[in-house]
Parts: C-alpha cells; sequence; structure tokens
C-alpha cells in the first residue's frame, strides 16, 4: 500500500508514522526529515531548503516535488509501498505524485487525516524536542524522555527545532489551515480519505490509525 499521513505541524504526523511503518511493514518517509538531512549534508537541495523551513514557509513546489519523488523511486519504496508524512501538502504536489506513482504502476491508497485542535498543536510543538541522530521525538509534557535532554532509543542529544520557537510557529499553522487543508477535498473526492481524532493519547491514536488503515482496503 502507498499511505498518506495528513495533519496539521504539531498533530503527531512523526510520532504516528514511526509506529505506524512498523506494524505495517512499510517505509516511512518524512518530507521534513529528507530537508533536515539534506541540510544538514551540505547538498545543494538543503541549502536552498534551509531559509524556508528555518522560517516555517513550504520550500517550493519543484525543488520538493524532485527531492521526494527521486527519494521513492527507489527499489523498496515501490515494492513495499511507502508511508508518506509531511508530503504533499499542495495540490500541485499531489498531482504531481499521482502521475509520479502511475508512471511505475502504483498509487494512493489511502489519506489518513489526523485531525487536532490548533490550541492543542500550539502546545505539543512549543514543548517538542528531536534527537540529533534518528528524530525520534519528544515532547516536555506528554511525551518526556526518560533522562532529560538524551534520546531514550539511541542515546544522541535532543534539540528543539528552530521552526518550533517564535513566530515560526503561528506562520506554519497559518500555511496549513490555509493552503494544505485543500487536500483533504482532493482526496475525499478520490473517496481515500480517513479522518482519525489526532486529540488522544498516542496509544489510542495508534489504535484508531490502524483501524483506518483496514478500513481504506
Ligand atoms: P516537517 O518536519 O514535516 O514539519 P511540520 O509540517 O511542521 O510537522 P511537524 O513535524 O512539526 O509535526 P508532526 O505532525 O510530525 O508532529 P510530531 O509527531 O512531531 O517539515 C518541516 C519543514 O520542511 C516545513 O515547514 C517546510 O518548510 C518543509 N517541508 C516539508 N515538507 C514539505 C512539503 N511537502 N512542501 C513544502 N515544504 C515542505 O508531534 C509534535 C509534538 O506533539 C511532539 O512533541 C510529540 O511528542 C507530541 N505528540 C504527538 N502526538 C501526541 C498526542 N497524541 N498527544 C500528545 N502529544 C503528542
Ligand atoms: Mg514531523
Amino acid at each position: 500500500m502507498n499511505i498518506i499521513l495528513l495533519g496539521a505541524q504539531g498533530s503527531g504526523k512523526g510520532t504516528q508514522a514511526k509506529r505506524l511503518a512498523q506494524t505495517l511493514g512499510m517505509h516511512h518517509v518524512s518530507s521534513g526529515d529528507l530537508f533536515r538531512k539534506a541540510s544538514e549534508a551540505g547538498t545543494e537541495v538543503g541549502k536552498k531548503a534551509q531559509s524556508y523551513f528555518d522560517r516555517g514557509e513550504l520550500v517550493p513546489d519543484d525543488l520538493t516535488v524532485a527531492m521526494v519523488l527521486e527519494h521513492i523511486s527507489q527499489e523498496k519504496y515501490v515494492r513495499d509501498g511507502v508511508l508518506l508524512d509531511g508530503f504533499p501538502r499542495t495540490i500541485a504536489q499531489a498531482q504531481a505524485l499521482d502521475q509520479g506513482l502511475l508512471r511505475v504502476g502504483r498509487f494512493i491508497d489511502c489519506s489518513l487525516y489526523l485531525e487536532v485542535p490548533r490550541e492543542e498543536l500550539l502546545h505539543r510543538l512549543s514543548g517538542r524536542y528531536i534527537c540529533q541522530a534518528n528524530q525520534h521525538v519528544y515532547n516536555i509534557d506528554t511525551n518526556p524522555p526518560k533522562v532529560p535532554g538524551i534520546c531514550d532509543l539511541d542515546g544522541s542529544e535532543l534539540y528543539q527545532r528552530a521552526d518550533d520557537q517564535g513566530s515560526a510557529i503561528q506562520k506554519r499553522l497559518d500555511i496549513f489551515f490555509n493552503e494544505t487543508i485543500r487536500l483533504l477535498d482532493y482526496y475525499e473526492q478520490q473517496h481515500k480519505l480517513k479522518t482519525v481524532n489526532g486529540n488522544h493519547n498516542i496509544e489510542q491514536v495508534s489504535k484508531d490509525l490502524i483501524h483506518a488503515v483496514k478500513a481504506c482496503k
């Protein structure tokens, strides 16, 4: 299967995608993680994208589409299916994804929308910490590490993303609620949209997502 996890910034896409991919035996691909890795590696894509994501703005479609489609064209993704987190975020990206998958005889089976109120999103983002080594996600209130500042899973240091500070948070949420939200109609029209309440605890949301995936088949 090929699945899209849709949701505002802080809705739990990364948290849930890691768990869901493991349960379903799929590969998790996060466009945000790809950009952060490209930036750390100092590639051309990373350099071009960094100023956008540090400010909390969308990276231009051409750069994003080229990076993600190239990444998921690797054999293992085509063979096993992907769980996409953070891509697509615009109608143009969704159309390019459909066309790219069609070229290799694949399509999107299901689009899962994690619905969370804006107040809760703000609270989650300002308490989020990420690990340096593998982008594992924590939250000082709802999902703290056992040892403060250290990742439970790989021992690397935790840091706060630049776009989880100051005005960037509000800007990112505005982009979601003004633009990315249009994708709900796009997938609804294709009868591929399932909405899941993301405002429960992490375990409950995982269970609900699995049910939603089963309902897609
Ligand atoms: P990206 O890395 O995708 O960031 P984002 O969209 O801002 O989404 P987040 O990662 O902030 O939220 P999430 O839903 O993954 O939440 P998480 O699980 O971490 O993108 C970064 C940037 O890259 C973009 O701003 C843009 O510039 C660029 N980019 C990426 N894709 C692009 C695209 N397609 N087009 C153009 N540009 C693109 O959870 C958040 C917090 O809540 C954590 O602390 C977590 O522990 C906690 N939490 C999670 N679930 C729960 C729960 N159920 N209850 C309580 N707390 C919870
Ligand atoms: Mg994320």
